[in-house]
């Protein structure tokens, strides 16, 4: 089933637990159905009545970051009216909102704790300490509402890929930092980072880091999931977990990164490509049908109603409408649905990860000269094709796209230093000096300047 779970002991006794246990089974009582008389007749003519309990409190009470859950075991005779008590539950306990679930032959009350109360929320320490062993492929979610450690599975064949989803602030790039901390600590994989947000910055600097850093920029996204679609079809050289937040944005700026992400989605696994999307909503008209199609995890955080919910699991029934946010999700893949609490890597963690592994530039892929995404693309085609047959000095094109990428997207030329270190990478004779780094600098500004008006077609 691809999902993990190992046990996080959390105590859960005390006076505030039986005394919350017993005002629920008082309002059990004052609606009459803790128990019912049962008159039974004997075979002499006598007859008798004898109380039947049909309400008990069973020992679990669990204790969630977010929930306090109390299990009662309730005779189907009465169930049906025990789940239509959410809203007295809540106005006996003084809390503003309860619901009522079943869940195998336990009924279970749950009410959310305060936000003073939810303050311990998970850490990633306390989640991964449970049982710091993840095969490659394997990603650490959080703890789920038995105190367990949840681990998505992603090799496993029903999962695949994985698309976190939820309103700014439920969690998703919190979530997506634990994933990428444990596929890192895990090792055994690559992780190609993708975040027009750089939330996920913090982590860019690490050796299993694709390229060697995170792709910020629109232009350096859509180049490095391009290049990412040319490893379809060819035999796997290792894992790679794709993560990619702020998708609908990206795809807005760029519609052909829809293309690539619904391509990667379609034929990843093969390749060895796993994806891990974040948005705040999934919609088929802006991700395309082929995308949403080839996700079969959902990771819902808090959404924003039921119609949101129902986009976001590929289901109406799993109550993603009722997540309170800071790390409460959901998990729904083919088999199972679980409630979770998302682990989160603390700043001071991030901070510490960041030292010992400063985060880098990527390698910018070389541009494929066959592969159209350069050609189509209005704002690379100025750097495509320089306008005049004048030959630009021994630079090769490939450098001064890449510088001019650069400047297109911070709005100002790079430092030499830069261009040194990408050339260093990008050139099998090594990286230029300072003098030829500013050369192409000139070069690359010069072809940009011949074609000012971007995206119109100059066929001299
Ligand atoms: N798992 C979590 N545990 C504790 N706090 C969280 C968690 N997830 C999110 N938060 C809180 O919510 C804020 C927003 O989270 P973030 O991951 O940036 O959301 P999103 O990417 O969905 O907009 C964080 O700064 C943090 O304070
Ligand atoms: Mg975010």
């Amino acid at each position: 089933m691809g999902l993990f779970t190992q046990l996080l002991d959390r105590q859960r006794h005390g006076t505030h637990y039986a005394d919350r246990m017993q005002r629920i089974l008082s309002v059990c009582q004052s609606c009459g159905l803790l128990w019912h008389d049962e008159r039974i007749s004997f075979g002499n003519g006598l007859s008798q009545t004898r109380r039947v309990t049909d309400i008990t409190a069973t020992d679990h009470v669990m204790v969630t970051p977010q929930y306090e859950k109390y299990g009662l075991s309730v005779s189907p005779r009465v169930l049906k009216r025990v789940v239509g008590l959410a809203k007295q539950f809540a106005y006996a306990l003084n809390v503003p909102s309860a619901s009522v679930e079943v869940d195998g032959n336990i009924v279970y009350v749950r009410l959310p704790r305060a936000a003073s109360e939810a303050s311990d929320l998970v850490t990633f320490e306390q989640a991964w300490r449970i049982a710091p062993r993840l095969q490659p492929g394997s990603l650490l979610l959080g703890i789920d509402e038995d105190q367990h450690q949840l681990v998505l599975d992603l090799t496993s064949p029903t999962n695949v890929h994985a698309a976190v989803i939820g309103t700014t602030g439920s969690g998703k790039s919190t979530l997506m930092r634990t994933m990428i901390l444990s596929a890192e600590l895990a090792g055994g994989a690559q992780v190609a980072l993708f975040d027009p947000s750089r939330g996920l910055r913090p982590l860019a600097g690490h050796p299993t880091v694709w390229r060697g850093g995170l792709f910020c920029s629109v232009d350096e996204c859509e180049a490095g999931l391009a290049s990412l679609t040319r490893l379809l079809g060819r035999e796997s050289s290792g894992l790679i977990m794709v993560f990619v937040d702020e998708v609908p944005e990206l795809v807005a700026q760029r519609p052909r990164i829809r293309e690539h992400l619904g391509r990667l989605a379609q034929a990843g696994r093969h390749a060895g490509i796993h994806l891990v999307i974040g948005a705040q909503h999934l919609l088929s008209k802006e991700l395309g049908p082929m995308l949403l199609r080839n996700i079969p995890v959902r990771l819902v955080g808090r959404v924003a109603d039921r119609m949101a919910a129902y986009q976001a699991a590929g289901r109406g029934d799993v109550g993603a409408d009722r997540l309170r946010g800071r790390g409460d999700f959901v998990v729904v893949t083919a088999s199972q649905v679980r409630h979770f609490q998302a682990a989160c890597a603390s700043d001071a963690l991030l901070r510490h990860w960041q030292q010992r592994f400063p985060p880098r530039e990527p390698a910018l892929p070389p541009p494929d000269p066959g592969d159209e995404a350069f050609a189509s693309d209005a704002r690379a085609r100025p750097v495509t094709e320089p306008s005049v047959g004048r030959p630009h000095d021994d630079i090769p094109k490939q450098v001064l796209q890449m510088i001019a990428r650069y400047m297109l997207a911070e709005g100002r030329d790079p430092s030499s230093n830069w261009v040194y270190r990408r050339t260093r990478e990008l050139l099998p004779t090594g990286g230029y000096s300072r003098n030829k780094a500013r050369r192409a600098i000139r070069l690359a500004r010069q072809m940009a300047s011949e074609q000012p008006t971007l995206g119109d077609n100059h066929d001299n």
